[in-house]
């Protein structure tokens, strides 16, 4: 059973997400390296302690912008990235926030359009892409 817990960077946060933070493989699927401050939450899909996903909402601005999703290869396809773009929206709705954006990498546009989110702009391979919460 995968269960999702919500953190902030710190000793848990290193513990559990350490192998992604410096792993090579995943900064190249992100197509960037994970950044994180004080504004971020970070949801954290487990199965048992051995994390198999996680993405972070930065709450700040005008709009929260949902970064760094990730899901290990093996869990994919199981609905783990889309009760993380739920649970992220939960917090950013309980925080005040009206408004999501995220910049989608092409394997995530699908399911982001599922969950309400539309294009307004594009950068290079990326789709800029927003909601209302
Ligand atoms: C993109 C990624 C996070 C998806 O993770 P996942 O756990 O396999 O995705 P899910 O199984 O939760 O699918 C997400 C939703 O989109 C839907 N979906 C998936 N592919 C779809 C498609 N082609 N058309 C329509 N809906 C689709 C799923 O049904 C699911 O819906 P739900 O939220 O209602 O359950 C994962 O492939 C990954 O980590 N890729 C590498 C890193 C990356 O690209 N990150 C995205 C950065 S923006």
């Amino acid at each position: 059973m995968i269960t999702y817990e919500t953190m902030v960077q710190g000793e848990r946060f290193y513990l559990l997400l350490g192998p992604f933070l410096i792993s090579r493989k995943v900064r190249r699927e992100l197509g960037m390296a994970i950044s994180s401050d004080e504004n971020y939450r970070w949801i954290v899909a487990l199965d048992g302690e051995r994390a198999v996903g996680f993405g972070a909402v930065e709450l700040c601005g005008e709009a929260v912008q949902l970064r760094h999703a990730y899901v290990i290869p093996e869990a994919r396809g199981q609905g783990i990235y889309g009760e993380m773009i739920r649970r992220r929206e939960d917090l950013a709705r309980a925080a005040g926030f009206t408004l999501a954006q995220t910049v989608a990498a092409p394997a995530s546009v699908p399911a982001l359009e599922k969950h309400g989110y539309a294009a307004i702009g594009s950068r290079g391979q990326y789709t800029i892409m927003e909601k209302t919460l």
